[in-house]
């Protein structure tokens, strides 16, 4: 029997042994992404990248983590450079990230870096190891660099309790959309829940009350008014990320939580003409909406309410410090210099086919990075705890505009003969 077979065999086993022959699409969710030794992120090494099923961000190259390493660097002098400092990924995949950030401030902050402790929380065992292996050079060298469970995280100091431990930034890039989420659809002017139940051809959905008044709380809380959807409409709702938040918050003593992922604000979110959700599935570089495919070979995401983490925010203690675009908040970071300095041909550079070539490719992972149509139109939360009202008033690098002229679009306009 392969992996696939033995995580479906087990998920049977769940839906069998349960009073109603049926788990919600969250328990399913959480069983095919994370069910140890079986489930997508924890049988797999190369669920990531160009050899797995899709990319994210730091694949396009250095460029993503040392900007969000200008961004760190920011947060640290606006935070009165203070030690320890630290850095919590939570969610780190391979570990690309981490290894941009940490080389990144070694050169560039020095300062920043000898004050550095490097937090990783990751759920997959098997994405852990990947990034102890890629990153222990840098335990070697003596960096303060730790993987922790999110409610045992303590920072270097070895704090007397873990809550409020952290001076710092959390942050994590694609990690929300994989949390596992409720199903639920409208009927008849009632919001129902998407249960998932098996059959002789495989996991079906079943439609059944909700498994929690949570789920209807949640669109009141967000004053979402879902009379007037078609009936039919389906949606997903992220309960996880609302638990997780808390979570975050009862580790920070003063600093930020930055979040970056694909998602919308309640409002486009829930609109009526998304009339079928945003849960999507990614397998091989390709992508569909049928979560019952590939069990546990293909990954299952759903958007982020943005909405609902700027409020969860509100009521555990965040502060929201802006809300902006990935391709704004890189181009304010640096990524324009990058395409206009280092994405053309130096002074003593000899042009070849292969520098051109290089040249070329370079242009094409920046302009990815921050193109509107994908990973640049990704939503970058930011909101803080414990601040001053001088350190509030302080504006974070990633949120100014950049000027128009630096943003390398000088050239582009000339060239465009516009
Ligand atoms: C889509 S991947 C993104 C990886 C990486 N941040 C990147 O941008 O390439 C999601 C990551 O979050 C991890 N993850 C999911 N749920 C988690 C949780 N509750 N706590 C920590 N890590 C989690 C997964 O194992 C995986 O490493």
């Amino acid at each position: 029997m392969d992996i696939s077979e033995s995580l479906q065999q087990a998920i049977t086993q769940r839906i069998e042994q349960s009073e109603q022959q049926r788990i919600t699409f969250a328990e399913f969710m959480e069983m095919a992404l994370y069910q140890p030794q079986l489930g997508y992120y924890a049988a797999h090494s190369r669920t990531l990248g160009p050899q797995g099923d899709f990319i994210t961000s730091p694949h396009m190259g250095h460029d993503f983590g040392e900007l969000l390493a200008e961004q760190f660097a920011d947060m640290w002098q606006a935070l009165g450079q203070p030690a320890p400092f630290t850095l919590m990924e939570m969610g780190a995949g391979q570990g690309l990230v981490a290894a941009d950030v940490l080389a990144h401030l070694q050169a560039c902050y020095p300062d920043c870096f000898a004050c550095l402790h490097y937090i990783v929380v990751e759920k997959s065992s098997t994405l852990k190891a990947e990034q102890q292996k890629r990153l222990s050079h840098w335990q070697s060298q003596g960096v303060a660099l730790s993987w922790q469970d999110l409610s045992e995280v303590r920072c270097s100091t070895g704090a007397a309790s873990p809550s409020h431990s952290i001076t710092g930034c959390a942050f994590s890039n694609e990690l929300v959309d994989a949390f596992p989420v409720h199903w639920v659809e409208l009927r008849e002017n009632t919001l129902r829940e998407m249960w998932v139940g098996v059959s002789e051809e495989g996991f079906v959905p079943v439609l059944g009350e909700l498994s929690t008044p949570q789920l209807q709380n949640y669109f009141d809380w967000l004053s979402i008014d879902l009379s007037g959807h078609p009936d039919g409409y389906r949606t997903e709702v992220n309960l996880a990320a609302l638990d997780w938040l808390k979570a975050v918050s009862e580790k920070m003593s003063r600093g930020y939580v930055l979040t970056i992922d694909y998602g919308y604000t309640a409002q486009r979110y829930y609109a009526p003409a998304r009339s079928q959700g945003t849960l999507q599935c990614y397998y091989r570089h390709g992508h569909h909406d049928d979560p019952f495919a590939h069990v546990g070979e293909q990954d299952i995401t759903a958007h982020v309410d943005f909405t609902a983490l700027e409020r969860r925010g509100d009521e555990v203690g965040l502060t929201k410090v802006g809300f902006t675009q990935q391709g704004l908040f890189l181009m304010a970071l640096g990524l324009s210099d990058r395409l206009s300095h280092r994405s053309n041909p130096q002074a003593n550079q000899t042009a070849t086919a292969k520098t051109i070539q290089a040249i070329m490719m370079r242009r094409e992972a920046l302009q990815q990075l921050i193109s509107p149509l994908g990973l640049g139109n990704f939503g970058v939360l930011i909101q803080s705890k414990g601040l001053t009202p001088k350190e509030i008033a302080r504006p974070l690098k990633g949120l100014t505009i950049p000027p128009m002229m630096s943003m390398g679009l000088k050239n582009e306009l000339k060239g465009d003969g516009r």
